[in-house]
């Protein structure tokens, strides 16, 4: 063994190598080579996507030291021109990785090892970029302290984000942008929008972003329209009676609810009392539903009430697909190919309580105030799954008819004229309709839940090719048949486009090659690399101790904050028990995090759920199942 000092020597030479190492630490900035994706586990085989993932800093060590993660994939072919689709899951404090993975992006899993494509990948005419958003969500991470509370804030961390990101891909800088998302990225995303618009206009602004539209699925917009829309869309579900007891005790909570609203000065984000209606409604399915065969009591699935769940999860445990991504992005294997920091010490989990908990939104005002003066700049597509309860249409479509944007109120065109709704056929099958009117879109997916692309991501694909103007016409491939009103649209794909591809293609496979040799040059610094970091060891091992202490304090607090709330918190809060970016990496604590069914009524705001029930996945998917009968 060797004695002590010995150690300490080789530290001490460690650090003057760091001193040095340091004031040159420019050679060894992350380039866009050090983000490059060069393989990923349980790829079909056949060509891999042209991938870049990793984090970005959006605030220094010091301040918070916050990170966000991205994985970026490059567009399939190139239509008329280069777009990019930015793509944000909900929560506050769900990951991003759910529509990666679950939704738009171009792999599926199969099984916990196995990807395959997913069809109806977004990718096929857009660059995608998915994003971990605010700090502290899924892989992004930032001290337990710092966790972001107000939309503003964590517009400007965004913005801080795609200016240093676009830095790294300057290639992407000025194609057409789209910001897309779901379910609470709906107060994301205009937020992101504004500021964008906003930096856009400053002198001081070299290279202007060219945001060309929103697109807003399930979105949590408007509280007090959607807060409105829970009774009535249950009423129409059949899953209170009206004029019943029951439904009688959930009008008094709705009026305290209005009562609420009314007595705040503007109009908050959440309202706890409000968010009451809701629960009152799922506990009331636990009464009048039949236990289910194992004599657990059942509940309706709250973003997709064709579907029931075990109480009180309500649809905590769905998708039934997470029971294969949590797992799989938990692999080492994984981590390493999608370059997770070391700094970021716990495994990916779906939605962060602690993050949820800590955005309060109480300065902020809800995201239907920026959309009238968004929309006099870009275009808007909220569209929604019909057989959602969490963010359902009924609420969508009455904020809209509240809304006044350009010249105009809700979709009244003319006075006493509305624009129509047109009936969408898809591949021969009614699949909802759209209406158009001053720049709004909204479509209606039939049969559809919370996560519409998850249930149909051609359709969402065909929606997504509309509203990008993406016409295959000029460029080849198989059309999809798709038609409004029975009439012809122009030609949009689903995943048949072939022709144009050779020489795109070939533009493609040089630039993965330069990318490849770029990683490999770089590879020649980590030889220095590895020097400095053996001394960085132990002030990281330090760093580490520290914050596992904060961790229990946190843990403890988190606690409170559970035992302490009612409504709006407890939803949020299904995993707040645990400070997970504190936590430190134990991968079976961890495990048991997510497993673990929640015993107290405590759901999961504006996203979707985690743990499937394995024991039934595929019957929760039947079509058209009641659960209200
Ligand atoms: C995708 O399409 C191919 C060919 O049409 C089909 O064989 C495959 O099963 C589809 N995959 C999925 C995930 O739907
Ligand atoms: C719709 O947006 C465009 C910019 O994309 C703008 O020029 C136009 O004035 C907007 N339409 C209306 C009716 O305001
Ligand atoms: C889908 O929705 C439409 C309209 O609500 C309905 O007519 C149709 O039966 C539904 N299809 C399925 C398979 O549930
Ligand atoms: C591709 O383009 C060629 C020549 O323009 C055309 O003959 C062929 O039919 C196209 N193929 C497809 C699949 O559209």
């Amino acid at each position: 063994m060797a004695p002590p000092w010995s150690s300490v020597r080789i530290a001490a030479s460690g650090l003057a190598m760091l001193a040095s190492w340091t004031s040159t630490a420019n050679a060894v900035d992350m380039t866009a080579a050090d983000y490059f994706v060069h393989s990923l586990p349980g790829a079909p085989a056949g060509p891999l996507v042209k991938m870049h993932a990793g984090h970005v800093e959006v605030t220094p060590a010091g301040s918070g030291n916050g990170n966000l993660f991205f994985w970026h994939f490059e567009n399939q072919h190139i239509a008329d021109r280069q777009r990019t689709v930015i793509w944000l899951n909900g929560g506050p404090g769900c990951s991003s990785e759910d529509g990666a993975l679950m939704e738009i992006g171009p792999y599926r899993l199969k099984d916990e090892n196995n990807l395959e494509y997913n069809n109806g990948s977004w990718h096929e005419f857009a660059n995608l970029l998915f994003v971990d958003n605010p700090v502290g969500t899924g892989f992004s991470y930032v001290d337990t302290n710092k966790y972001v509370s107000e939309l503003d804030e964590m517009a400007n961390q965004f913005t801080t984000f795609l200016e240093k990101w676009f830095k790294l891909f300057p290639q992407y800088e000025h194609d057409d942008i789209y910001i897309a998302g779901e379910s609470f990225a709906g107060q994301h995303i205009p937020y992101i929008a504004k500021a964008i618009l906003e930096r856009n206009k400053q002198p001081a602004t070299k290279h202007t972003w060219n945001l060309k539209g929103l697109l807003i699925g399930n979105g949590w917009i408007s509280p007090p329209e959607q807060y409105d829309a829970y009774l009535q869309f249950a009423y129409e579900k059949g899953l209170v009676k009206k004029g019943s007891t029951e439904g009688n005790k959930i009008e008094a909570q709705k009026a305290v609810c209005h009562q609420k609203i009314a007595a705040s000065a503007k109009d908050a984000v959440d309202v706890s009392d409000c968010e009451e209606i809701l629960q009152e409604i799922l506990r009331l399915t636990a009464e009048t539903l039949p236990k289910d065969s194992r004599g657990k009591n059942q509940c309706v699935n709250m973003y997709d009430v064709r579907l029931t769940d075990t109480y009180p999860s309500c649809g905590m445990n769905w998708p039934p697909d997470l029971t294969s991504v949590t797992p799989y992005l938990r692999k080492s294997e994984v981590t390493a190919a999608l370059h997770i920091n070391s700094a970021k010490s716990t495994g990916w989990q779906e939605c962060n309580g602690a993050v949820g908990a800590a955005f309060k939104a109480q300065n902020s005002v809800p995201s239907v105030r920026l959309l009238p003066d968004i929309l006099k700049e870009v275009d808007v597509l909220l569209f929604s799954g019909a057989e959602d309860l969490i963010c359902n249409h009924l609420g969508t479509e009455a904020f809209i008819s509240n809304m006044q944007w350009n010249g105009g109120k809700g979709f009244e065109v003319s006075p006493g004229n509305w624009a129509p709704r047109q009936d969408w056929t898809f591949e021969g099958e009614s699949a909802g309709f759209w209406q158009q009117a001053r720049n709004l879109t909204y479509v209606l997916f039939y049969n559809s839940s919370h996560m519409v692309p998850f249930d149909y991501p051609r359709r969402t694909r065909d929606m997504l090719d509309r509203f990008l103007g993406v016409d295959i016409s000029g460029i080849g491939g198989v059309p999809g048949q798709s038609l409004l009103d029975g009439e012809k649209l122009p030609d949009t794909t689903v995943g048949g486009a072939t022709n144009n591809t050779a020489s795109d293609q070939a533009q493609k496979d040089k630039a993965l090659e330069d990318a490849k040799w770029a990683a490999y040059q770089k590879s020649g610094e980590l030889v220095l690399a590895i020097v400095a970091i053996g001394a960085a060891v132990w002030g990281f091992c330090m760093w580490r101790s520290r914050r596992r202490t904060q961790g229990y304090q946190g843990l403890a607090a988190a606690a409170e904050r559970v035992r302490g709330n009612t409504g709006l918190e407890s939803f949020r809060n299904k995993r707040s028990g645990r400070d997970v970016e504190a936590g430190d990496f134990d991968e079976s604590e961890l495990d048991d995090l997510n497993v673990a069914t929640p015993t107290e009524m405590n759901k999961e705001r504006y996203s979707i759920g985690d743990d499937s029930d394995e024991e039934h996945p595929s019957e929760k998917r039947k079509e058209g199942q009641s659960s209200s009968h």
